[in-house]
């Protein structure tokens, strides 16, 4: 863990903020040096497709992990389409080493079906993976992750409920080790030269 690194994800995780149903709770200033070396962990979900998986089969590509859900009216989308936005300022073939994980925090509704269809969404990444699971799978994949997501009940909205989440973008490298974070918030080119520097250090060995 670099100190930047973390600084950044602590400025990050203050900028945590809900999907359209406000809240003063967030867990900026929650992390400390052990907590940093801590992000990322095991977990085996449920994919798109219906087909389980684990952090293990996705091993050797570096990952870029989101939490959200499809219900999300604002901030989800918004971190998805700057996530697609970067990677199209690389290569294909640089791009194409990233694979974007969206883990929802809404796994009632997030079906693999629904999460098939929302992955799919013109101008999210191509080659997005959407991953659901069993409600206690989804939270102790979220605490790996220092991810903060609670249900707010929004009976006049269309939605019934929404969840108040943390929005950052995880890069982590080949071995499952965190990197960086990026927000819904980070400009496309600022996600692409962190992303760049990735690769540059992939390439050095
Ligand atoms: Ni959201």
């Amino acid at each position: 863990m670099r100190a930047a690194a973390w600084a950044a994800l602590a400025f990050a995780t203050a900028l945590a903020v809900g999907c359209g149903a406000p809240s003063g709770d967030d867990d900026g200033g929650r992390g400390s040096d052990a907590a940093a070396q801590a992000i990322g962990g095991p977990f085996t979900l449920i994919n798109h497709r219906g087909e389980t998986v684990s952090d293990a089969d996705f091993r050797g590509q570096p990952l870029l992990v989101y939490f959200g859900f499809t219900y999300c009216p604002d901030v989800c989308p918004l971190a998805l389409q700057k996530l697609s936005l970067a990677l199209e300022r690389l290569s294909p073939a640089d791009a194409a080493v990233f694979q974007p994980i969206l883990i929802t925090v809404d796994p009632e509704r997030d079906t693999p079906e629904v999460l098939s269809a929302y992955v799919s969404s013109n101008g999210f990444p191509a080659n997005l993976v959407g991953l659901t699971g069993a409600e206690a799978d989804i939270a102790a994949v979220a605490a790996a992750y220092r991810v903060f997501y609670e249900r707010v009940d929004t009976p006049d909205s269309y939605a019934d409920y929404l969840v108040d989440h943390t929005s950052v973008i995880y890069l982590m490298d080949e071995t499952g080790a965190f990197v960086e974070p990026y927000t819904h918030a980070s400009a496309p080119e600022d996600i692409a030269a962190g992303l760049q520097r990735h690769l540059a250090r992939r390439a050095s060995g």
